[in-house]
């Protein structure tokens, strides 16, 4: 009796091993959407019921489910639809810093970014894409050095 339970427990914890092993070298399994400036635009959280994105960092995010935050209306508005990073960086709503342009923003700043880069849209919202600046060069060809914030075993070559 005891040598069937501890048979069992083997069978268990190889299933369950050899799965993580799986896991952990499985190939990406999401394809990346890219957006462009004027597709993220479309989702500026002007009409009502389309979902509402924002991008940080590259990352399009969607922050939906932050209506009260997002919405048409609510205070963060103007973040929306489009990438945001050094409005975020700089907690800032001046017109000016709605753009991906970090140049010139000091440490401080950086490290702000990035802890609500982590702390709140990673953590909060899911991950619907990348923007064209982050997955191409600026010649149109792809980035070789691009890595989904999620997919950390992601191969560009499988998806362009
Ligand atoms: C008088 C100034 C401000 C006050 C009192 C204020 C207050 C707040 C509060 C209470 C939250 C709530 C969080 C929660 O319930 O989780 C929040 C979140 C946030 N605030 Fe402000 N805020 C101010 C200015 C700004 C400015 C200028 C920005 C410009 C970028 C900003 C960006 C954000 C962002 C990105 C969030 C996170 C929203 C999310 O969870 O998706 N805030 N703020």
């Amino acid at each position: 009796m005891a040598t069937a339970h501890i048979w069992l427990l083997f069978i268990v914890l190889a299933t369950t091993l050899s799965d993580e092993v799986k896991l952990k070298y499985k190939a990406a399994s999401k394809p990346v959407r890219l957006f462009t400036e004027e597709e993220l635009k479309r989702y500026d959280g002007s009409e009502e019921g389309q979902p509402i994105y924002m991008a940080v960092k590259g990352a399009v995010f969607d922050v939906s489910k932050g209506k009260e935050f997002y919405g048409k209306d609510a205070p963060y508005n103007a973040l929306v639809g489009k990438d945001s990073t050094r409005a975020v960086a700089k907690m800032s709503l001046d017109p000016a810093d709605l753009t991906s342009d970090t140049t010139g923003l000091n440490e401080d700043q950086l490290k702000s970014l990035d802890s609500i880069f982590e702390g709140t849209y990673k953590a909060k919202y899911p991950i619907v894409g990348y923007t064209a600046s982050r997955l191409l060069n600026k010649d149109g060809s792809p980035n070789k050095d691009f890595k989904p914030e999620d997919q950390p075993d992601f191969q560009i070559k499988d998806e362009f």
